[in-house]
C-alpha cells in the first residue's frame, strides 16, 4: 500500500484526494523544460487545430480525433494576434506517457501504479496524458464536466493523476471540484460518429452549480480525481503560467468501447505502470 487506510477513504468520500510533494523540484524542471523543447519540435503543427472544451466543432477536426496515439500540440481559440505562437498553445496530447522518453519514465512511476491499486483499479492502463499550459493571461477556462465523458470504460473507472508543474492558485486558474459528485453517476458521454464527435447524454438532471471548492495546491502536488468527480477550472487571469501534467489511468478489466473518441492503433496496446512502451 502506498495511501494511508485514512487517505483511501478520503478518496472514496470527496472523490478528490491531495497529496503534495510527490513531484521534486528537480524532476519538475525536467518536466517543464521537456513539455517546452516537444511544443518546439511540433511548431508545425500549431496551427492545425485550437481547442475549447465550450466550442465542439474543432473535434470533428481529423486532426484531434487521431491524436489518442500521438503527441501533438493544441492551440487556444480566440483573437490572440497579438501573442507569440508559442504563447498560444494550449496543451500537448495524448500519448506523452508512452511515446514521449521523459514523460514516459515519470508516467510509469512505481508509486503511482500503487495509488491505483489502493484506490481500487485492479489492473491499471494508462489510457491518456495531456500537458496543460494555462498560460499567464491568455490560459482559457475548462468548463465543468467530468473524465469519464471523455473516457469512458463500462463500468466506469477512470482516475486523473493530476500534476501541478507550477503553483496552482485562485488567481491563475486552480481546479475546482465538488467534493462528493462523484456518486451523482456519469451525465453525458463523448462519442465518435464517422469523423464526427457528439455527446450522448445519459442523464438529464443537472449538476450542481453550488458546492465547488478550490484546489489550491503548490507545484509537485498530485491531485487524484474521480472520473465522475464533476471539476471545472477558470481562466488564467495572473502574470503566472499554471503549467500541469495529467494522466488518466483506467482499469483494463473494464470494457474500453469502439465508439469512445480516443482510439490507439493495434499496435499501441495501453501499457502498465510496470511496462513502458518505450524501452528504458
Ligand atoms: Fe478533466
Amino acid at each position: 500500500m502506498y495511501l494511508s487506510q485514512q487517505q483511501i477513504e478520503d478518496y472514496h468520500s470527496n472523490g478528490f484526494l491531495i497529496l503534495p510533494g510527490m513531484v521534486e523540484e528537480d524532476v519538475r524542471k525536467v518536466l517543464i523544460q521537456q513539455a517546452d523543447s516537444l511544443v518546439h519540435d511540433l511548431r508545425e503543427d500549431w496551427f492545425s487545430s485550437v481547442f475549447s472544451t465550450k466550442n465542439q466543432t474543432e473535434t470533428t477536426n481529423e486532426y484531434f480525433l487521431s491524436s489518442g496515439d500521438k503527441i501533438r500540440v493544441f492551440m487556444e481559440e480566440g483573437n490572440l494576434a497579438n501573442e507569440s505562437s508559442s504563447h498560444r498553445v494550449n496543451k500537448l496530447g495524448h500519448a506523452l506517457h508512452d511515446l514521449d522518453p521523459v514523460f514516459s519514465i515519470f508516467s510509469h512511476d512505481d508509486r503511482f501504479g500503487r495509488i491505483a491499486k489502493d484506490i481500487g483499479i485492479q489492473q491499471p492502463g494508462l489510457l491518456q496524458s495531456m500537458y496543460i499550459f494555462k498560460q499567464p493571461r491568455i490560459g482559457g477556462e475548462v468548463n465543468m464536466h467530468q473524465d469519464a465523458t471523455f473516457l469512458y470504460t463500462d463500468p466506469v473507472s477512470v482516475v486523473g493523476f493530476w500534476f501541478a508543474m507550477q503553483d496552482a492558485t485562485l488567481d491563475n486558474g486552480c481546479m475546482w471540484a465538488l467534493p462528493g459528485g462523484h456518486r451523482l453517476g456519469l451525465k453525458s458521454r463523448f462519442v465518435r460518429e464517422g469523423m464526427t464527435t457528439k455527446f450522448e447524454v445519459l442523464d438529464e438532471s443537472p449538476v450542481p452549480e453550488e458546492g465547488y471548492v478550490p484546489l489550491e495546491v503548490p507545484a509537485g502536488t498530485l491531485i487524484l480525481l474521480h472520473g465522475l468527480l464533476p471539476h471545472y477550472s477558470k481562466a488564467n487571469l495572473s502574470d503566472r503560467a499554471r503549467q500541469a501534467y495529467a494522466l488518466h489511468v483506467i482499469d483494463q478489466m473494464t470494457h474500453y468501447p469502439a465508439d469512445n473518441w480516443l482510439q490507439r492503433g493495434k499496435d499501441m496496446k495501453l501499457t502498465s505502470f510496470e511496462q513502458q512502451f518505450i524501452k528504458k
